[in-house]
């Protein structure tokens, strides 16, 4: 019955390669205008203290550690557990701390590759939020080189990407105006992102199934055994074991 479903995600997935960023909501409304108020007092350190080992890598950028000026970690931190989207893309073990940038016109990031090790966190996604809105600076976009192509964001002032560490990308020049962004690395409880998309995948099935009450139409074992539900649920659990996840891991990605 439903077949053709997963005959058609599963072919959309299989032609695009797996899933390599997503773009989620961080930061309401309410809480941007006082993170925004609060970078009105925050001193900025010179991006040559930046992460990346090699400074000409970051000609000209500004940042500053949210660590000692901008919101308490324990705030924070319940940013990042409320992002459910976030945390059923990522499946997310840990996270940096938080680092603020200030690109101002003529500012710039040469094309890199983020560190896989930053704060001594293990990066499988990079994250970048952004604080300010795209008409209040022209240039600035974040550009990813994604299956043979550049491809560029410029977000709303809140929302965020969180894509691959390891993906080349850079920042192109502010033309005008200022463009602030908070930015963190993380890692997954899955490393394997072949895993990771198919577990992403599989969830998705089971979701799928579920919302159509599927699973009531069994009459005996065998019928269980049999259908859909079962080979998605089980692919997920064979996952989850590989990594010696508990199946509540997904829970959250179910009711997403
Ligand atoms: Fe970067």
């Amino acid at each position: 019955m439903f077949g053709s479903i997963y005959i058609i995600y599963r072919t959309i997935c299989d032609a695009n390669m797996r899933q390599k960023y997503i773009i989620t909501e961080f930061i309401k409304s309410k809480e941007l205008k006082d993170i925004k108020e609060q970078l009105n007092h925050v001193s900025w350190k010179s991006g040559l203290d930046s992460l990346c080992s090699d400074p000409n890598n970051i000609p000209s950028n500004y940042k500053s550690n949210l660590e000692t000026n901008l919101l308490d970690y324990e705030s924070w931190n319940a940013a990042i557990h409320n992002n459910i989207s976030f945390h059923n893309f990522v499946v997310t073990k840990g996270w940096s701390n938080i680092f603020i940038s200030r690109m101002k016109e003529g500012d710039y990031y040469k094309p890199h590759v983020d560190e896989h090790i930053i704060d001594n966190v293990i990066s499988h996604y990079s994250t970048t939020i952004f604080l300010s809105n795209p008409d209040e600076y022209d240039g600035g976009e974040l550009s990813l080189y994604l299956n043979g192509e550049i491809k560029n964001f410029k977000l709303n002032a809140g929302h965020a990407i969180t894509y691959e560490t390891g993906i080349p990308h850079c920042v192109n020049e502010v033309t005008r105006g200022c463009r602030d962004v908070l930015a963190f690395w993380c890692e997954s409880h899955i490393p394997d992102m072949n895993d990771l998309d198919a577990l992403r995948y599989y969830s998705k099935m089971q979701k799928i199934v579920e919302s159509k009450n599927n699973y009531e139409v069994f009459d005996c074992l065998e019928d269980y055994v049999g259908s859909d539900f079962y080979q998605f649920q089980s692919k997920t659990n064979m996952i989850l074991k590989k990594y010696g996840l508990r199946t509540n891991v997904v829970k959250s990605m179910k009711t997403a």
